[in-house]
């Protein structure tokens, strides 16, 4: 297993390119299930989760082509019905093949995802959802059975906001008869993504974007190309690696429509982040101001970025509340920082941060991929070396960040584990 090897100190000069937005391709992925003909996506960033999509696609009869960036896929003969354990309990998101597959061929068996290190993350919205759909689902030997003849539209409220059901249900409701309403649903740019893609393959999708999506049913969806996004998530990393070093950097390719709460909250912070040319120039402050933050769904502060803004604080002046609200269990990167020095109290679903002077490096474990980038974060601002281990949560959503963080001046390397 790789582990990071970060010594602390170097600001962080110079630009960097975002890649594509590991939570957009996923979905577009399984809805590539829906469609007859090869779809084009460009841009896929190289991550262990888009491997193990593609596995699981494979795994379904369905044809995957990959060169570098582009895959081509083609669900055409698309015959299987299986999400095996071994592959779903790797990746969450496979659950997303459900509602194709009981959309497209009638029936579905995906394994239950089970516990995760950040939270519960039940799914009983997405098959409540489907069973409104008219499928009928069971729950066997740790696996989702669904079967339906043609699902028919219905209106479905959610109890929560959540992106993976909405996601879900969207993509089975675009070959339902009749028409579906999803109230309460994600606002998510990644589920506009979705939305904008299913329209191109030939579904009727209206109001994504707002918390009423409404989607009439349509026969058949048919391929079609698309480019995906840059992730937002990883431009908000970079911004915070800057603002902890700093550093003055020029991000290219950002989404900044899609990051106005990260963007004010780290302006808030003492940052200065301004639109040059075809980028963002993001620039740390001499001392970093506390802020207060708390997660919520889109458009409000990513949970995402939680880990990220946490790092920044515990080296603010004063005393910042962050608090969680989406995932039960996502402060786990807190006794890895206390490890550093960061003074760290957590008080129910929030964590009081009191800045500290200096963190000092200390071999530290990654828990999940964005405890893993807040670690290699901290790593950077703090003094002396900081080793992560169990690298490969940071694998599964940013591809090669240790190398862009080398290219901006940071001393970071890559060092193969026994
Ligand atoms: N929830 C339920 N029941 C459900 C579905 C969700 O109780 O049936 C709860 C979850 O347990 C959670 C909340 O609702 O407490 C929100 O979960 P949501 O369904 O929105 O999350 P998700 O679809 O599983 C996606 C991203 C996550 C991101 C969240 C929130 C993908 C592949 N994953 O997960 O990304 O944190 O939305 O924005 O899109 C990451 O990239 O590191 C990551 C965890």
């Amino acid at each position: 297993m790789d582990k990071i090897v970060v010594k602390g100190g170097e600001r962080l000069i110079g630009e960097v390119e975002v890649g594509g937005s590991k939570n957009a391709a996923l979905p577009i992925f399984a809805a590539s299930l829906l469609t007859e003909g090869v779809n084009l996506l460009t841009n896929v960033p190289h991550l262990k989760d888009v491997d193990t999509i593609v596995r699981v696609l494979r795994n379904l009869g369905v044809k995957v082509g990959k060169e570098d960036r582009t895959y081509r896929i083609d669900a055409t003969k698309a015959s299987g019905h299986e999400a095996p354990y071994d592959l779903v309990k790797t990746m969450r998101a496979s659950v997303l093949v459900l509602g194709p597959l009981v959309a497209r061929l009638g029936k579905a068996m995906v394994s239950l995802p089970g516990g995760c290190a950040i939270g519960a993350r039940p799914v009983n919205f997405h098959l409540k959802g489907l069973e409104m759909l008219g499928a009928k689902i069971e729950l066997q030997h740790g696996y989702i059975e669904a079967k339906a003849d043609r699902l028919k539209g219905a209106t479905i409220s959610f109890d929560t906001s959540t992106v993976g059901g909405t996601e879900n249900l969207m993509m089975a409701a675009t070959l339902a008869k009749g028409k579906t309403v999803l109230q309460n649903a994600a606002m998510e740019p990644e589920v506009v993504e979705l939305a904008q893609v299913l329209n191109k393959m030939g579904a009727r999708i209206d109001g994504m974007g707002t918390k009423v999506i409404q989607i009439e049913g349509v026969e058949s969806l048919q391929a079609t190309d698309h480019e995906i996004v840059p992730d937002r998530i990883e431009a908000g990393t970079l911004m915070a690696a800057a603002g902890l070093t700093r550093g003055n950097i020029k991000i290219l390719n950002c989404p900044v429509r899609h990051l106005e709460a990260v963007i004010s909250k780290l302006v808030e912070s003492g940052m200065e982040i301004e639109v040059e040319g075809d980028g963002i120039r993001a620039a740390g402050s001499k001392r970093i101001r506390s802020v207060d933050v708390k997660t919520a769904p889109y458009p409000g502060f990513p949970t995402d970025m939680q880990a990220q803004l946490m790092v920044m604080m515990t080296l603010a002046r004063g005393l910042s509340v962050i608090s969680e609200t989406i995932f039960e269990n996502r402060f786990i990167h807190i006794s890895e920082l206390q490890r550093m020095g960061a003074e760290i109290r957590i008080e129910g679903n929030s964590a009081i941060v009191q800045g500290v002077e200096h963190l000092h490096g200390a071999p530290v474990m990654a828990t999940d991929l964005r405890a893993s980038a807040s670690l290699i974060l901290a790593g950077l601002a703090a003094e002396g070396v900081t080793e992560i281990s169990r690298v490969y949560h940071l694998d599964r959503g940013y591809e090669g960040l240790d190398k862009k963080l080398a290219n901006l001046g940071a001393n970071i390397k890559r060092v193969k584990a026994d």
